[in-house]
């Protein structure tokens, strides 16, 4: 697996890979992503081996600025085009009903696929010179199923560099907002108005700014996003999200009880084993997050310990983010604490 700094050269070789049907990881502004051009099927079978992802799950078609949305879309409401000028480039992806030509490959058996236009130089110059504009590149986020995503070319070579499966990782620095694009479905707007499937940088209010509504919470028929299942975005060390006072409380006690805990918060807080403090602002914190609970993992403590961050309207991608990467953790500071009692 080569690694390129940014040069055209690079970005080049990266798409006649993509066109040969190999798989690219590539920076965009939110999270890296593992590209596959999305017209092959086989191509796009390999983003879900290399990942280790259900096959009925779909992903994301990212366009060149210039790709008409007619190509991959059909019935395309009004709406849509509203927000594509308002938020494209940037880190917003839109489910629209898919048009008759593209391969269900990329949309998990469903009748509509999710596009967007990433704001990120190195994503849109190889976007540009793949199938000369008019591809569209199928990307997840580049980590296995289930992982922490990656915000750095390391991560991802951390993710996927002995295996072979990933042919080029592009490194265009840090991802700038650090979680994943807001998710807006509009393919069913006559019956159930917008809804919003994953809350990200750009909140349901802004949307609602462009299109007059306020995109709804999913319903039960909303379109399956994984990136919406309830374990998701997890490290390997078991994750609790705590309030101030209760963390401090648990510190000590886990502190007490000879453990070693990684910490990751915003306010003042005792030395402990490791520590990472992120900024106490919502954009802040999301750059910051899914590096630190990488580097939080590696530390060998026996839990992530997380201040919670205010429950406001910018917070609550971060939010959606922690609860999911603590999911299945319930109960782990008591366990731990009840475990030592034993011994
Ligand atoms: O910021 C992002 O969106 C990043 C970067 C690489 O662009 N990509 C990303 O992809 O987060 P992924 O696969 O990790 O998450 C994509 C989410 C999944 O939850 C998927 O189910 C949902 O988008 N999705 C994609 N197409 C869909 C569709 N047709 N209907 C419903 N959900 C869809
Ligand atoms: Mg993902």
């Amino acid at each position: 697996m080569d690694t390129q700094q940014f040069d055209p050269a690079a970005i080049d070789a990266a798409a006649r890979a993509l066109e040969a049907g190999q798989l690219v990881a590539f920076p965009t502004e939110t999270v890296y992503g593992l590209g596959a051009d999305a017209e092959n099927p086989a191509a796009v079978a390999a983003i879900y081996a290399a990942k280790g992802r259900p096959q009925d799950h779909p992903v994301i078609v990212h366009l060149a600025p210039e790709a008409p949305l007619d190509y991959w879309a059909c019935d395309i409401p009004p709406q849509a085009h509203a927000l594509a000028d308002a938020f494209w480039p940037g880190p917003l992806t839109m489910i629209l009903k898919r048009a008759p030509n593209i391969p269900d490959a990329v949309s998990g058996g469903q009748d509509t696929v999710g596009l967007r236009c990433p704001a990120h130089p190195v994503a849109l110059a190889l976007l540009r010179a793949f199938k000369g504009g008019k591809g569209g590149v199928a990307a997840p986020s580049a980590n296995k199923f289930g992982h922490v995503s990656p915000t750095l070319a390391e991560h991802v070579r951390d993710e996927f560099g002995a295996d072979g499966s990933v042919a080029m990782v592009l490194d265009g620095g840090p991802s700038q907002v650090g979680i994943e694009s807001t998710i807006v479905d509009l393919s069913r707007l006559e019956s159930h108005g917008p809804v919003l499937l994953r809350p990200g940088q750009i909140s349901a209010e802004a949307i609602a700014a462009v299109i007059d509504q306020l995109p709804a919470a999913p319903d039960a028929a909303a379109p399956r996003a994984s990136g919406t299942l309830e374990s998701h975005y997890a490290p390997h060390t078991p994750v609790a999200m705590q309030e101030h006072a209760t963390l401090l409380d648990s510190l000590a006690a886990l502190h007490g009880a000879g453990r070693k805990v990684a910490l990751i918060h915003m306010s003042d807080m005792p030395a402990t084993h490791a520590a990472l403090r992120l900024p106490a602002a919502p954009d802040g914190f999301a750059y910051a997050l899914y590096a630190a609970l990488r580097a939080m993992d590696g530390q060998g403590a026996d839990v992530i310990l997380v201040e919670a961050p205010p429950q406001g309207g910018d917070w609550l991608g971060v939010n959606d983010r922690l609860r999911r990467a603590a999911h299945g953790s319930t109960g782990i500071v008591h366990g731990l604490l009840n475990a030592q009692a034993k011994v």
